[in-house]
């Protein structure tokens, strides 16, 4: 399937629910006028018609695009089952119960999991399950770091001032995020960690809302082997680029290391906070939510997700076009506004002149019907579905290379 743009976007019906959306909700993070309606394969429809090409999967929540046959098959089933939601950490459930199991093929070994709704809830537990065992020490994020916005989350969250103003915070310390090995700051978590008593660090491995900047691999090791010597939980948040998109299941096997505990959400469809059995608390009760664990219809379909990603193998595909993806997107550096291309597997960042010449391209290609997004101060996110083909990575470079050139 190709993009196909009908009437200039907004239509008529997608203005008529963006003055209904301004009107009356909140407005957040939207970023462009798109309303949408339906979606097959890598397109997503808006409600006039028109058809994008999608190069955002959702922010990752949708691997396996739009429509896929296995998941419409799982929302078929369920279509007449009235107990699709539950109280999912006060019942049992079947999807819970496999989706857990599933999850544990893998994962770390000896890693159980708890069930949440958001990626900001898989990380609010991560950190309790540290302070749990460790106690209310300060904890060490990094700068530039994303990590969601309930409170305790966005303590650690350090992208932009705009998230954080007037917020409360808990304690803690920031290290810079080295991408490269050479970074003098690349021990700093050592002096932090000899001289104060802390809870846990928490880090991604490839910042996503900060701009996709893949971490240099001695600072990731680093980050293991100090916390191992201090004797600190190493939290790594796979929410953005966990299950796949780096041609791995989770991006911290390209650094040949494991976290204590690990936060993941957005393409599984509900939160997860994945932790090593020793910082299990043990006790009943300690953490709990009336939802998590209780979507039914997404643990099914997150349990899906992981099993055509294996049938299917999604991890060589995201690899493959990524490189495809980075070849062509790096023939772009210095021919138009753009000047870096950085990222690992099927997510990937461009780097552009400035903000303004950012939000213009991100604005043109929505017109045209390419959907990207805009992470960091002036970059632009390329996160596809899982399944994008080689024909669809080449439609979407032609775009992005008509529009870099000015046309
Ligand atoms: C790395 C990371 N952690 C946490 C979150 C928060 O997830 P959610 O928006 O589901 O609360 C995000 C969301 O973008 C993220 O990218």
């Amino acid at each position: 399937m190709k993009h196909h743009i009908k009437i200039p976007p907004p239509g008529p019906n997608a203005s008529h629910i963006i003055d209904i959306m301004k009107k009356h909700a909140y407005n957040s993070t939207f970023i462009y006028p798109l309303v949408i309606r339906n979606g097959h394969d890598c397109i997503i429809e808006d409600v006039d018609g028109n058809e994008f090409l999608d190069f955002t999967s959702c922010i990752g929540s949708c691997p396996l695009g739009y429509s896929h046959p296995g998941i419409l098959e799982i929302l078929e089933k369920y279509s007449k089952n009235g107990t699709h939601k539950i109280a999912g950490q006060d019942f049992y459930s079947e999807e819970h119960a496999y989706l857990a199991q599933k999850l544990a093929s893998i994962i770390p070994e000896n890693f159980k999991t708890f069930f949440i709704n958001s990626g900001a809830e898989a990380v609010e537990n991560a950190i309790k399950l540290a302070y749990r065992k460790m106690g209310p020490l300060p904890g060490v994020s990094c700068i530039n770091a994303f990590h969601g916005r309930t409170l305790g989350a966005l303590t650690f969250t350090c992208s932009k001032p705009v998230h954080k103003f007037n917020f409360p915070e808990l304690p803690s310390k920031r290290i810079k995020f080295c991408v490269d090995d050479n970074d003098p700051e690349i021990d700093a978590v050592e002096k932090l960690l000899k001289e104060n008593k802390i809870a846990f660090i928490i880090s991604e491995v490839i910042q996503g809302e900060g701009g996709y900047f893949v971490a240099s691999q001695q600072f990731i090791k680093n980050l293991r082997k100090y916390a191992d010597k201090y004797g600190v939980p190493l939290i790594l948040d796979e929410v953005q680029s966990g299950l796949g998109h780096t041609g791995k299941w989770w991006a911290f096997e390209h650094y040949g290391i494991k976290p204590d505990i690990m936060s993941m959400a957005k393409a599984l469809q509900i939160g997860v906070t994945a932790f090593d059995k020793r910082f299990d608390p043990q006790e009943q009760s300690v953490i709990s939510s009336t939802w998590g664990g209780g979507s039914r219809i997404d643990m099914a379909v997150g349990a899906k997700t992981i099993d055509v990603i294996k049938k299917d193998k999604l991890l060589e595909n995201a690899t493959k076009i990524g490189e495809i993806l980075k070849k062509g997107l790096s023939e772009l550096i210095g021919k138009g506004d753009i000047i870096d291309v950085r990222g690992i597997g099927l997510m990937i960042g461009l780097e552009c002149e400035t903000k303004t010449k950012r939000d213009e391209v991100l604005m043109k290609l929505f017109r045209k019907g390419l959907l990207m997004l805009s992470a960091g101060q002036k970059a632009i996110r390329i996160i596809p579905p899982l399944i994008i083909t080689e024909d669809q990575a080449h439609e979407g470079l032609a775009l992005l290379h008509e529009t870099c050139k000015g046309n």
